[in-house]
């Protein structure tokens, strides 16, 4: 199988690196890819915002599948143009990425789907976002309405805070607080059937103990030993299923990575939001424990056949992954600066997954937000994590930033449960 993956960054180099290994894959290319990338695939320019630059390219290379990693080719478009040229392509329609690309759209199909999420309200002005606050108290959860790379959204107990960050925004969602820890699960369909990976926990914030503004993500684990032992099936059977059946229900069926965002609350799972891709960094923990080999899964969630796909397999092992961020990130960063070590942590057993990176005169250099994920295994959270920060501690990148308490606390407890 040819294999074209759209995207170049450390979720597709996650991704890519998996495809390498499926001895069903005959081709790999990736476009834009990155310097990681360019070791299992070849790389092609390509504008990832024109669906007809990517369907294009599909057609020239002659590939039997696309991958779209990132969600903007997908709201774009990229999957119908692909299809249109009778190319299979992993990844939703438009209309169905709207799930992800507007936080409006995924509240209504929740609501159709019965689906729990946080009470909310859509505001079309100023006044509606002060009485939604009210209604709701404080935290108040205030929300851009379109895509923001996970940073349209303001959790704040200071009101003049939550109404300027309103005042910024194009539409806007106020919705009540959810209490409780973070879980992302990924469902992968066809359209109809749905199959549920394992859960990851992803790290938002910046900063240790969950302090600072809110990133694209700073680390992530799986599996969660505190999670109950149903979770898989019931997020599969009550969450990513109805929600399927609601795409199918309107003609516009979800084929793809169906991310649920969720918070595991006092009155129980509820959804904070839909993605319609591959979560960026918890796909290289999962992938890290994925056994299923993924191109032949990839491809018959792409073609409708995933009633054929036996249940996904995954390692009883550990998984951690920490981001290496630009000095600034995720205000305004710095580039160009010189990234060493990365054959040092190889060396140690991690694997470097690269983001924001770019070669210049023959060296690596930083060019991105997150420019590195290293991503460790071990047989449990603790060693998974131990091994994972040495890796950190082996790259050299001058004013990078990094969290120190990825999967800290689930490692802690997991030990001292025995
Ligand atoms: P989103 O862009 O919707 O994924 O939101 C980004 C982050 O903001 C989430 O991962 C949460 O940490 C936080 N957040 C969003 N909505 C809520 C909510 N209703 N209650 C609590 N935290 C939220
Ligand atoms: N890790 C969060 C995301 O991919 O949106």
């Amino acid at each position: 199988m040819k294999i074209l993956v759209i995207g170049g960054g450390a979720r597709e180099h996650a991704l890519v690196k998996s495809l390498s290994m499926d001895g069903e894959v005959t081709a790999l290319h990736a476009a834009p890819g990155n310097p990681g990338i360019a070791r299992y695939a070849s790389l092609h320019s390509c504008d990832v915002t024109v669906p007809d630059e990517i369907a294009g390219l599909a057609a020239r290379l002659r590939v039997d599948l696309v991958v779209i990693g990132p969600e903007l080719p997908l709201v774009a478009g990229a999957a119908d143009a692909v299809r249109a040229r009778g190319i299979a392509c992993f990844g939703p329609s438009a209309l169905a990425a709207r799930i992800e690309g507007s936080k409006a759209f995924a509240k209504e199909i929740m609501t159709a789907a019965g689906v729990p999420s946080a009470r909310s309200r859509t505001c079309h002005t100023l006044g509606d976002v002060g009485s939604a606050l009210d209604e709701f108290g404080a935290p108040y959860v205030v929300k851009d309405d379109g895509l923001a790379a996970g940073k349209g959204v303001v959790v704040t107990s200071d009101r003049e805070v939550a109404l300027a960050h309103a005042a910024g925004c194009r539409s806007v969602i106020v919705e009540e607080f959810l209490d409780g820890p973070e879980i992302s699960l990924f469902g992968i369909s066809d359209g109809s059937t749905v199959l549920a990976f394992e859960p990851a926990q992803d790290f938002k914030r910046v900063g240790d103990r969950d302090t600072g503004g809110n990133t694209g993500g700073m680390g992530a684990y799986s599996p969660l030993p505190w999670a109950p032992i149903d979770l898989v099936e019931r997020v599969r059977s009550e969450i990513l299923q109805p929600t399927i059946d609601e795409m199918r229900r309107r003609d516009t069926p979800f084929a793809g990575l169906l991310y649920a965002g969720l918070v595991l609350t006092s009155q129980g799972l509820k959804v904070i939001e839909f993605n319609a891709r591959f979560g960026d960094p918890e796909t290289q923990v999962l992938l890290a424990r994925l056994r299923t080999p993924l191109a032949s899964l990839l491809y018959r969630a792409a073609t409708g056949s995933l009633d054929e796909q036996p249940d996904l397999e995954f390692s009883a092992e550990s998984a951690v992954t920490v981001v290496i961020a630009a000095s600034g990130y995720p205000g305004e960063i710095r580039t160009g600066d010189e990234i060493s070590g990365i054959e040092n942590a190889g060396a140690l057993g991690v694997v470097v997954f690269q983001a924001g990176t770019k070669t210049e005169n023959g060296r690596l250099v930083s060019a991105g937000g997150r420019v590195l994920s290293v991503t460790a295994v071990g047989v449990d959270l603790s060693a998974a994590r131990d091994l994972a920060y040495r890796g950190v501690d082996a790259i050299g990148l001058a004013g990078s930033i990094h969290r120190g308490d990825i999967a800290l606390v689930a490692a802690r407890d997991s030990l001292s449960k025995g």
